[in-house]
Parts: C-alpha cells; structure tokens; sequence
C-alpha cells in the first residue's frame, strides 16, 4: 500500500508552530494541502529574514517544488485569500499551476463576520473570544443548507441571486442585534473583483490529489488550529467550527485514511491559548509574561495577547490518542531557556481522584487540579541549535521525558522561528 501521506496536526489549543514544521517538511513534499477551517488559523513561517503570516495559503508555498492546495473541507474569506494571492505575487511567486483551490469550499460571507461579531457582543462577560472571522456563523450556514459554495460564483447571476437571498435573511438578524446590516450592493462589487483574482485557481481538487496519489507522490496536509479546539473533543463551546483531529484529511480533502502514513503531532514547550475557555495549566503573573514576551505570544490573526501555560502532557496524551500520532516536533523549546525548574502537567485529580482529559467538559477541566512533575531548568540559551548533542542535559532529558509520556518518537525539535533552527533526531 502506498502511505505517501503525512499529516500535519496541533496537539494542544493552537498556534504551536505548524506553519514552522510545514514549511520544513514542505521541502520534501509535491503537495501540501488546507483541509479545515478558515482564516482563523494564523500559520507564520519565516524565510531569509522575511515573516509570511499564512492563513488560507498553506505553509509549504515557499518551497519551490510544493504545490499548494485548498481542497474543500477550507472554508475562504474571498477578501483574505486575494490579499494572500497578490502578497506572494508581489514577492515573484508564480502561482499559475503552483496554487489550486476547490470549488466545494464554502465562503465566509460578509455577514457570517458581522454575525460572529454580534453574537459574541450579545454574550457579554461570557463571550467565547472567537477570531471574529465569521467562522462559526460560515460553518453553521454550511449544515444547514444556506451555504454558497465558491462553485457558484462560475455562474455570477446565479451567485448574486443566491447571496441576495441569504443576505437579506441575515440582515433581518442583524437587526435584531441592532448592528449595521450588510450592505448588498456594495459587497457583491467587491465579490465580483475578488471572483476574477480567484478563479483562475478554482477546480476538482479531489482529481488532483487523487491522480497524486496514483502516481506515488508526496502528499502533506497542514492541519490547522489544534485539538483542544475541535468542535466535538473539545470543552465545547470553547471550540472552534471544524473538526481538528487527523480523520478530518478523509473529509475535507477526500484522502483515503489508508493512505495516510505518519501522523505527526506538533507539541509547543509550553502552552498558549487565545480567546476564553478553560486552561488547566494556566500560569499569572510574572512567569507568564515573561513567557509570553520571549515567546512572542501574540496572535498571528487577532494580536490578541495568548494566555500562556505550563506543557499540559495530560491533554496532548489525549491528542496522541485520537490523533494516531506517529511522530512529534516540539517547538519553541528555546523559550524555556533560564527557568531554574520547569513543571509539565502529568495528569488530573477531581475531588482526589484521577480524571482523563477526554472524560472532562469545561466544568471538569476549569475545577480540576493539575498533576505536575517538576524537572530542572537549564541556563544557557539554545536558539538555533541545530545538533541534539549541543542542547544542555537537562534540555535533552526534558525533550526524552515528552517523548516517553507521549510514547511516540520525537523527530523535530525547533529551537528558533526561522526555517533553519531545528534538529533533526
Ligand atoms: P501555528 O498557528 O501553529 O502555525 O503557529 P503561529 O505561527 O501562530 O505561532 C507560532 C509562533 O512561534 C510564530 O511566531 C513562529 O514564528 C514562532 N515559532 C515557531 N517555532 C518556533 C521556535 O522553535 N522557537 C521560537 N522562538 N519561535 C518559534
Ligand atoms: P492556528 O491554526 C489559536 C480559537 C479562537 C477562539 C476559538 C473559536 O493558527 O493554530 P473561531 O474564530 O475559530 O470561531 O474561534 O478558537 N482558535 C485558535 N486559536 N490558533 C488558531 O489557529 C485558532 N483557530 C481558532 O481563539 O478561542
Ligand atoms: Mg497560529
């Protein structure tokens, strides 16, 4: 059988440095594919200095072979992805043949943004802290049969009637919230100048990855966001619209699972979360901003401050688990560095007694005590080493006790954000 897939997936509550390892892993990959989500995912990878905040274009682009694919399980904020198209091109990319993009993708709407918002303001002091990038809203419409696919936008008579239909439903809805209701004139000008830029990439990309398959390419798929935030094995509703987890590649790319061969999970040294919701590991205070400055822990979409804690092992077992994880890259370990100890989260207790994470709701996992394991910190810095055998003892027994707990092996350790600082093991 061939396994020419690899699978791309993050362990914890996002932002783990997906966009770091894709773009690593992209230099040997024929494909790199989206399969979920929207442009709530922030993917950052830095090349020669120079930083690409991807949110719908996957991470691997900037290696020359790769070739980029959204395929249909993305859903596209047409304004976001035209505005990523022309930052590539303005760098010399050329796109033609290197970028397809499916027409199954649904779109996110003006008014699935306006909606997000409203929603959110309307829930007050208990708002989730979603990106507001409309991605609940584009997903629920997407269930219920009133969302519009970026194959309507082939037939534009089609598509206007279609958008003015649901927008003028949404704008009733809108102003029950009493905010600003969509102007529909307005957006479908600026819809109709996204659709020329767009496309041009537009086609079946289930032939394309199917024909890739046959003929024994190498296909990655770059997970986004992580999950502690899939919409049925998270806290919910502290979640985010998509499933996360590994199963999602068969859904929204039509990839055969068996044509999956290693699953690999990306573990941040530590933890961060944006947005509300519970965080066992949760650090206040003087560490955490510390952690949080060093880290540069701030949103890739929003710039939202993340909340920062310690490793939660207890929650990225679970994601092991669920995930059938093969393989692990843990990331920004460099930030670590000058901690006299360092505490990883080895478990939960719930009134004295142990709980799993996957048997706890957000009640559960607010109450909960965390176990932890105290290891001993190290002094010197470690950005950008690039051999195992250079990082401090007490870095590389931190690194062998993840790869112990985890039970899977660790093949990437990051030590910077720029494309060269890694370890290979
Ligand atoms: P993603 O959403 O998982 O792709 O992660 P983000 O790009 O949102 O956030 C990760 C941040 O950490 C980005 O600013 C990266 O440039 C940066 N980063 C990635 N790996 C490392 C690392 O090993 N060390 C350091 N210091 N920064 C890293
Ligand atoms: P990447 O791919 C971090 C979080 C939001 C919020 C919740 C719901 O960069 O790791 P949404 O806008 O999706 O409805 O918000 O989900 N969230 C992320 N947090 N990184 C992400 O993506 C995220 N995608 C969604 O902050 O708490
Ligand atoms: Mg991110």
């Amino acid at each position: 059988m061939n396994n020419s897939v690899s699978v791309v997936i993050g362990t914890q509550w996002g932002d783990e440095g997906k966009g770091k390892i894709v773009d690593l892993l992209s230099s040997n990959a024929d494909y790199v594919v989206r399969f979920h989500g929207g442009n709530n995912a922030g993917h950052t990878v830095i090349v020669d200095g120079k930083k690409y905040p991807f949110h719908l274009i996957p991470s691997g682009i900037l290696q020359p072979k790769a070739i980029g694919v959204i395929a249909n399980g993305v859903i596209l904020d047409l304004e976001v992805l035209v505005s990523e198209i022309k930052m590539l091109q303005k760098d010399g990319l050329k796109l033609k043949g290197r970028l397809f993009i499916s027409d199954r993708c649904h779109i996110i709407m003006p008014y699935h943004k306006s909606l997000d918002l409203a929603y959110e303001n309307a829930r007050g002091k208990n708002k989730l802290g979603t990106t507001g990038r409309g991605i609940g809203p584009a997903y629920s419409d997407k269930v219920s049969y009133n969302g519009i696919r970026v194959y309507e936008l082939l037939a534009w008579d089609l598509f206007v009637e279609k958008f003015t239909f649901q927008a003028k439903i949404k704008n009733k809805i809108l102003k029950t919230f009493a905010v600003s209701e969509i102007d529909i004139k307005k957006e479908l000008e600026k819809i109709s100048k996204y659709r020329k830029v767009v496309l041009p990439f537009v086609t079946d990309t289930f032939q394309i990855l199917t024909k890739a398959l046959e003929s024994k390419k190498n296909i990655l798929m770059e997970g986004a966001h992580g999950v502690m935030l899939d919409i049925d094995f998270s806290p919910y509703p502290y979640s985010t619209g998509s499933n996360v987890i590994t199963g999602v590649v068969n859904i929204g790319a039509g990839i055969p699972p068996q044509k999956i061969g290693k699953v690999l999970g990306v573990v941040k040294a530590y933890t961060s979360r944006v947005g509300g919701g519970p965080l066992p590991t949760e650090l206040y205070g003087k560490l955490a901003d510390e952690i949080r400055e060093k880290g540069a822990e701030f949103g890739t979409t929003t710039g939202r401050p993340r909340r920062i804690g310690w490793l939660d092992l207890a929650a990225v077992k679970f994601a092991v688990e669920v995930c059938g994880v093969t393989e692990i890259a843990i990331t920004k370990i460099d930030i670590l560095s000058g901690l006299e100890e360092i505490k990883v989260c080895v478990g939960y207790k719930l009134n004295g007694k142990s709980i799993s994470y996957s048997s706890c709701g957000y009640n559960e996992l607010s109450t909960l005590t965390p176990v932890y394991k105290t290891l001993p910190g190290w002094k010197e810095e470690i950005a950008g080493i690039t051999k195992f055998k250079d990082l401090p003892k007490n870095c590389q027994d931190y690194i062998k006790f993840i790869e112990k707990f985890l039970g899977a092996k660790v093949s990437i350790v990051s030590t910077g954000p720029a494309r060269e600082e890694y370890i290979r093991l």
